[in-house]
């Protein structure tokens, strides 16, 4: 960061704050920091009032009006999946699903392409690093199919463990599934390895990008995926919706997941046709005010420098990550040189889950527990850790009050 950057990056902050009244309140006596952005994000203006101008403005049902609100609400639906089509980088808007977020992506997959795919004897393969939504539904497949689910091992970094790639990574590997970036540590994943690895044996490959997007650009293409997914909420949207990209060719060929209204083209007793994607894995009506307030964060996130959002994180992660190592018997899970601004860690002899709530009583959101990553937890031999995690709109100040409100909490509780 040159000096002229640290010069402006506080005021960009200060701007970019004045998006997010929620961020300018008081818990507990004390000015909130918001350090949880890994568990949802804050919310701007644009896209809370997006939501309210739907319903002022033009609620409607979607796609079988002839009306004009109707055709409104379509009009303003259907933009979001072009947003998120140029998003992404796929040209065809055929390739994005709406979901309802990350999980149910997941397990669209593991029902619509996995119980067609996935046979006794082959092999699933997700890391250690999974969120619980990309090792349950992967379970449940396998327990029906009497496939089994491989683990990549990670490295005592916290990161993924290779060596034995080629053993992973074989002719019975039907599909790998797994994160681009670790919801617990922070990891950067090199998914690229995976997908190239895949390529040689058949696999497809699921990305779980729930973390990845509100960090860093994806280009879906470029990466040559076959399905990559996230939820509204993590990227400053509303909760309740997400996104499933999966390239056509493999959607087309994938029986549908729900039945419903929508994702048919005819229904008769005597036999019913589908849709064409993406409408066949969107059966009933949508969370459509939420998939329209997507859209809205989609445009927010977007209109961020991208330079601005890198820098800054990093710096943030930087800062925090020499503030909390210089705390004694502070230990930090995660320390690859490649990671999120995200800080999961521990304080010898203190349940994370005290420090959490002594942390919350000085104004400070953190999240303390197992991170839905309860296998990883069991790797470390620990309960759960405590975990902030950084947004663009964090400042450094907030750091410092973190590590202020920490010295605290341990001495209090010490
Ligand atoms: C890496 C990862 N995958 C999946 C999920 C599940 O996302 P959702 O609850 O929005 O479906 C999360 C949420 O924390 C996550 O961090």
């Amino acid at each position: 960061m040159t000096t002229q950057d640290s010069i402006i990056l506080p005021k960009a902050v200060d701007k970019l704050r004045d998006e997010f009244p929620i961020l300018h309140q008081e818990v507990n006596g004390h000015p909130l920091v918001y350090l949880d952005n890994a568990a949802t994000s804050q919310k701007p203006l644009s896209v809370v009032e997006s939501i309210t101008n739907y319903y002022l403005g033009y609620n409607a049902n979607i796609h079988r009006g002839v009306h004009h609100l109707a055709n409104l609400a379509t009009e303003a639906f259907e933009k979001t999946r072009k947003k998120l089509a140029a998003f992404l980088n796929t040209p065809d808007q055929r390739e994005i699903i709406f979901t309802s977020g990350t999980t149910d992506s997941i397990n669209l997959v593991a029902q619509a392409w996995g119980r067609m795919n996935v046979h006794s004897g082959d092999e699933i393969l997700v890391s250690m690093l999974e969120h619980h939504s990309n090792i349950v539904p992967w379970q449940m497949l396998a327990q029906e199919k009497g496939a089994v689910v491989r683990v990549i091992p990670i490295t005592p970094k916290g990161e993924w463990d290779l060596t034995d790639l080629n053993q992973l990574v074989n002719a019975k590997t039907k599909i790998i599934a797994v994160n681009h970036v670790s919801n617990a540590l922070g990891t950067i994943n090199p998914i690229e390895i995976l997908i190239a690895e895949a390529k040689k044996v058949g696999a497809k490959v699921l990305i779980d990008g729930a973390q990845s997007v509100v960090h860093f650009e994806v280009d879906v293409k470029a990466l040559d995926c076959d399905f990559y997914c996230f939820s509204a909420h993590k990227l400053y949207g509303p909760t309740g919706v997400g996104v499933l990209y999966g390239k056509a060719e493999v959607l087309e060929a994938m029986a549908p997941y729900r039945g419903g209204g929508e994702m048919i083209h005819t229904v008769s007793f005597s036999g019913t046709t589908y849709n064409e994607i993406p409408h066949k894995f969107e059966a009933g009506t949508p969370n459509i005010e939420g998939i329209i307030a997507f859209g809205a964060a989609i445009d927010f996130a977007t209109s961020l420098d991208k330079d601005f959002v890198q820098s800054h994180e990093h710096e943030l992660l930087r800062y925090a990550t020499e503030k909390l190592s210089s705390i004694e018997g502070l230990k930090i899970y995660g320390e690859s040189e490649n990671k999120v601004s995200v800080i999961s860690f521990l304080v010898d002899g203190i349940h994370p889950y005290d420090l959490g709530t002594l942390l919350d009583h000085q104004g400070i959101a953190v999240r303390t527990g197992h991170h839905c990553t309860q296998p990883l937890m069991e790797h470390f031999g620990i309960p759960g850790t405590v975990r902030a995690s950084f947004a663009v709109y964090n400042t450094i100040e907030e750091i410092d009050m973190l590590y202020n409100a920490l010295l605290k909490a341990i001495s209090m509780l010490k």
